[in-house]
């Protein structure tokens, strides 16, 4: 008999009919079994004839224990369910051993974040865990799709890279040299020529250089891969090893691309609101209720399905970046004194401020534009004003920074002169700045960290809760 899936089996059945499930038991009391099977978060009801029933085959249908079951589709007695199973025929797939689960998070009962997140290896069976990975998929899928739908092409940049797209020293090394013995130059510095690659490689912290030689070919590119940083930051935003999105489009500008960045975001929070109905109504209870334990001032003001229908419906606020000095210097908590970090033109602006901006002044996504030069990458467009560049940066409530991007530098002087200022190579550059000599045009494209828009979508607030094996400092673990 071939096997019905749960979700299957609850979007379409016949009373009357008789079906094979196999799930995992969630829960159990005397005559009634949940199951689950990951295809959805509903679980089936089976109802057991325990009077007829092997007394040993009986015990072993516990908790986490997985089953495969022959029974009739009937109406349910009990509320909460239009169908359940009655159950003709029990096999026991899986035993689970209650003492062992009982040490688990399988164990039906309210864990916390860290606990979960220690077992990694088992949360997937929780439901949370459960919604979020189905919308992580879910995610990734309509992003491939929106990019797919008009015309874009998925390019594969390179993980293992020879060169440092964005200019920071935050990279994690490839090499299969000796670390004990490795052979040296005459100076005592290692010699890398010798190494697997025949020079220095590093894992990659974008494909953003790669897809605009694609994009000043192909047109229109995106690149969809993981990239890895170095970074101490040992954040609830940051990951060594995160997914980003990088979308490249030649003979775009600054303002092309924010209206691509603002159209995208939107679409996916659309996608999720219309694909994962009953994931995003199991979170948003959830979120209710833990922000019902809160003080009303850390509270959200608005539920997760609000804040995406929000973002889904309404326009981003846009202003440059000195338009936000302003307003900041401008602010209560400034007036007040109460931003830690200095509100100054020149400076990177600090999350406290960019939540400012985003929570307290406008309540909505805002981008922003045309930063200072020397806090922004060197392949960022110089504007007429000599002093910023053609950047953006989109800020989401409760996330701070969701996308970067910028128009590109495409006049092969002024990037050979920004190289020289920010000491990349011209050597180590060369194929790069090639693209300025055979037809160069303008063109644009931002990077979205994938698991800061999951956290969005799901309202996690911890990023380590919206991937399945986080990678961050000291942590390396499944
Ligand atoms: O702003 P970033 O560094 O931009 C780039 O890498 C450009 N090359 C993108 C481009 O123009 N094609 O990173 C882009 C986004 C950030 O806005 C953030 O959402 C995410 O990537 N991000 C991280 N996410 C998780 N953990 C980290 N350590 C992250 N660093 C950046
Ligand atoms: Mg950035």
């Amino acid at each position: 008999m071939t096997r019905t899936e749960i979700k299957q089996l609850l979007s379409s059945y016949t009373l009357g009919e008789t079906v094979n499930i196999k799930g995992w038991v969630k829960s159990s009391r005397q005559r009634f079994v949940h199951i689950n099977d990951g295809s959805t978060i509903n679980n089936i009801q089976a109802v057991l004839d325990i009077d007829t029933m092997d007394e040993a085959l009986l015990k072993k249908i516990t908790v986490a224990s997985a089953l495969s079951i022959v029974g009739k589709v009937v109406e349910s007695q009990g509320s909460g369910q239009e169908i359940e199973i009655e159950v003709e025929s029990v096999e026991v797939l899986g035993e689970a051993d209650p003492e062992e689960v009982r040490k688990t998070i399988l164990q039906p009962k309210k864990h916390n974040l860290d606990t979960l997140r220690e077992q990694a290896h088992l949360r997937f069976r929780t439901n949370l865990f459960g919604a979020v990975f189905r919308i992580r998929h879910s995610v990734s899928y309509a992003i491939h799709k929106y990019f797919n739908d008009r015309g874009y092409y998925y390019i594969h940049s390179p993980i293992i890279t020879g060169s440092d797209a964005e200019g920071a020293g935050e990279m994690f090394r490839v090499s299969n040299l000796d670390p004990k013995n490795p052979p040296l130059k005459e100076d005592g510095s290692v010699d890398w020529s010798e190494d697997f690659f025949g020079k220095e490689t590093h894992l990659t912290v974008s494909g953003q250089l790669e897809a605009e030689l694609a994009a000043l070919a192909m047109g229109k590119v995106y690149t969809f891969g993981p990239t890895f940083r170095a970074e101490n930051s040992n954040t609830a935003r940051h990951l060594a090893e995160f997914w980003m999105i990088e979308p490249e489009v030649a003979f775009n500008d600054l303002k092309d691309n924010m209206d691509l960045a603002e159209d995208f975001l939107r679409y996916v929070c659309r996608y999720v609101m219309e694909n994962n109905a009953d994931d995003l109504k199991f979170l948003n209870d959830r979120e209710v209720k833990e922000d019902q334990q809160k003080p009303t001032a850390e509270r959200n003001e608005m539920c997760l399905l609000d804040r995406l229908k929000f973002v889904a419906d309404n326009d981003f606020v846009r202003l440059t970046y000195t338009e936000a000095i302003d307003v900041l210097r401008n602010s209560k908590p400034y007036k007040k004194k109460k931003f830690k970090f200095p509100v100054e033109w020149g400076t990177d602006l600090q999350s406290e401020h960019e939540r400012y901006l985003v929570e307290k002044e406008y309540k909505k996504p805002v981008i922003l534009t045309d930063y200072p030069a020397s806090i922004k990458a060197f392949y960022m467009r110089s504007n007429d004003d000599g002093k910023t560049v053609a950047a953006m940066d989109i800020l989401f409530p409760g996330i701070g920074e969701i996308i970067g991007g910028s128009q590109r530098e495409e006049r092969y002087d002024v990037l050979l002169q920004k190289c020289e200022e920010f000491d990349i190579p011209k050597e180590e550059a060369w194929w790069y700045l090639d693209t300025r000599k055979y037809g160069t045009v303008p063109h644009a494209g931002f990077g979205l960290g994938f698991e800061r828009m999951v956290m969005f979508v799901t309202g996690m607030t911890n990023i380590r809760d919206v991937i399945p094996f986080p990678r961050t400092p000291k942590k390396a673990e499944f």
